[in-house]
């Protein structure tokens, strides 16, 4: 059976010397932790160190949420990874209006300083690298992150992790955004220059495919639309009067992995070749660590199926050595029962023991690089290579990331492929196990994990006393500082850190930017 590539089309690979066509894998390759970094970022990668395995997660309260991190560290994980719920995600506190039936629901609630502490209670944060997937308020996460850190005693210079804090691919994919674009890139800047000079090893952003990937993008939509995000982030930065490399080292990537193995070795080997150049010959980086491109991998979401869910078992751990032979710095493997509810403690292990048996029981890690020189990966990685290079293009001849999301080219082409994706599973040409082929007659249950929805008069409950003990006149004072740097040209985390030592809430801070700000509208283009 011929094989077939995310994009859906078959594809014949071209085997044998004529793939490579006078291909000299000294030249065209390098050497790994050597530009263009097509083998890896780092010259032993794994034979030195491990990925970090960073499983993502977060519901209910900060307390079920600090011990299901607890559980994961007892269990082995090596990172962690916070997901919020979405009002936190949005800006608001649990007791808004508009958070009603979403508090503690698909990530942990925080609304203050109070929740973030009680979050991390008993993990000391100068030893833990922590990722966190906030976009919109990013930089208050971060500021609360910072500001519990330094009450642990812990020297922010020497704090490790990474905020998601990629605005733009929440007006393509995701949609948990606030403010227009302008405001928006000017909290980015703001947080890059902030973490230039207090958090020095903290990622500042992790510019994401894996969302445009779930929506439906391709492969090489994925990475295009992402290496064109990041260009837009360096050139605000360049234009907030940073210089490519006080940003570039601390720039992250996230993408997905999809159950298409080689295809996706071939991704995250061409969009290494690629970002090493654009920092390189475009930006005119010096610094070896802005030409790298490191990033985190989730395994694919949308390929789970809550039909026969033990099958997913398979596709995440097909799904996690396309991450590992592509040379991922750090990975989430997602739980098989994540198609039906959130993970049990069961099957949370069991995703982090797939990632254990492929570090300590397969010789993937040997060498680095496995594939370098494979006459079909190399052809892949040309051909996928040229087709992210035309996209890219696209998007330049659009403007750019941010004026093409403006005219909702991304989200159109993203959506086209969606639809290509669909028609291919309901004619069964793309095969998905248990679902066009190979089903069961009827299903066998299975129990889910289910959030008490009694946490959310448990966490406004917690706001209520919060706002009857604290100095109101501080945070009023905080606040109106807030206000007046959004208003102006001071970096903004300044008076937000303030504001959130004082006990202001993750709602009240974002408030306080939305009436300078105003919120973002989406054009909508059909
Ligand atoms: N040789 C030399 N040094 C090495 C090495 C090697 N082989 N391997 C690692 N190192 C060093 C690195 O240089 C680094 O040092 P530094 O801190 O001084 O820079 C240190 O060891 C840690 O290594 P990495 O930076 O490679 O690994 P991390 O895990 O710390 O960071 C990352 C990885 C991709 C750079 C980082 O940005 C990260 O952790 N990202 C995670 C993002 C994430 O988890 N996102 C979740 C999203 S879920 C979501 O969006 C929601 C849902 O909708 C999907």
């Amino acid at each position: 059976m011929r094989g077939q590539t995310e994009s859906g089309t078959p594809f014949e690979p071209v085997y044998g010397p004529a793939a490579l066509n006078g291909f000299d894998p000294a030249t065209a390759l390098g050497e790994p932790g050597e530009f263009p970094y097509t083998r890896g970022v780092y010259p032993t990668m794994y034979t030195a160190r491990g990925w970090t395995m960073r499983q993502y997660a977060g519901f209910g309260t900060a307390a079920e949420s600090n011990a299901r991190y607890l559980e994961l560290i007892g269990h082995g994980t090596t990172g962690l990874s916070v997901a919020f719920d979405l009002p936190t995600q949005m800006g608001m506190d649990s007791d808004a209006p508009l958070a009603g039936g979403e508090v503690g629901k698909v990530g942990v609630a925080i609304d203050s300083i109070e929740d973030m502490r009680t979050l991390f209670a008993g993990i000391p944060l100068g030893e833990v690298s922590t990722s966190m997937t906030i976009n919109a308020p990013a930089a208050v996460l971060l500021l609360l992150y910072t500001l519990v850190a330094e009450e642990q005693g812990v020297d922010l210079s020497a704090l490790t992790g990474t905020i998601q804090n990629d605005i733009l691919k929440e007006y393509i994919a995701r949609g948990t955004y606030i403010y227009p674009p302008g405001p928006s890139l000017r909290l980015v800047s703001d947080t890059f220059a902030w973490c230039r000079e207090h958090t020095p090893r903290w990622n500042t952003i992790s510019i994401s495919g894996y969302h445009m990937a779930e929506a439906g993008a391709t492969p090489a939509q994925e990475v295009a639309f992402t290496l064109a995000d990041g260009i837009a982030y360096v050139e605000a930065a360049l234009a907030a009067g940073l210089t490519v490399d006080d940003v570039g080292p601390r720039l992250s990537f996230f993408f997905v992995s999809r159950t298409t193995l080689l295809e996706e070795v071939a991704k995250f080997r061409a969009a290494r070749r690629i970002w090493a150049t654009i920092m390189t010959e475009r930006f005119g980086a010096k610094d070896p660590k802005s030409a790298m491109l490191r990033f985190h991998t989730q395994t694919a979401g949308v390929q789970l199926t809550a039909q026969q869910p033990e099958v997913n078992l398979v596709r995440v751990t097909v799904q996690a050595l396309a991450a590992v032979l592509g040379g991922t710095q750090s990975l989430h493997t997602n739980s098989f029962d994540e198609a039906i509810a959130l993970p049990t403690a069961t099957s949370a292990r069991l995703a982090l023991r797939t990632q254990q048996v492929l570090a300590y029981e397969t010789d993937v890690t040997a060498t680095v690089d496995p594939f370098a020189g494979s006459y079909v990966v190399e052809s892949l990685t040309d051909d996928l290579q040229a087709e992210i290079e035309r996209l890219m293009g696209e998007v330049a001849d659009r403007g750019g990331a941010v004026a093409a999301i403006e005219e909702g080219y991304q989200k159109s082409e993203i959506e086209r492929s969606a639809y290509d994706v669909t028609r291919g599973v309901d004619s069964g040409e793309r095969v998905v196990v248990g679902v066009n082929r190979y089903q069961l007659a009827e299903e066998e249950p299975y129990e889910p994990l289910r959030v008490d929805p009694a946490i959310e008069a448990e966490q406004t409950g917690r706001l209520a006393r919060l706002r009857a003990e604290r100095d109101q006149s501080a945070v009023a004072a905080g606040l109106a500082a807030v206000s007046a740097a959004a208003a102006g040209t001071d970096n903004v985390l300044v008076p937000l850190r303030s504001a959130l030592a004082a006990r202001a809430t993750v709602g009240e801070v974002c408030d306080a930017l939305r009436a300078v700000w105003g919120t973002h509208q989406p054009t909508e283009r059909f």
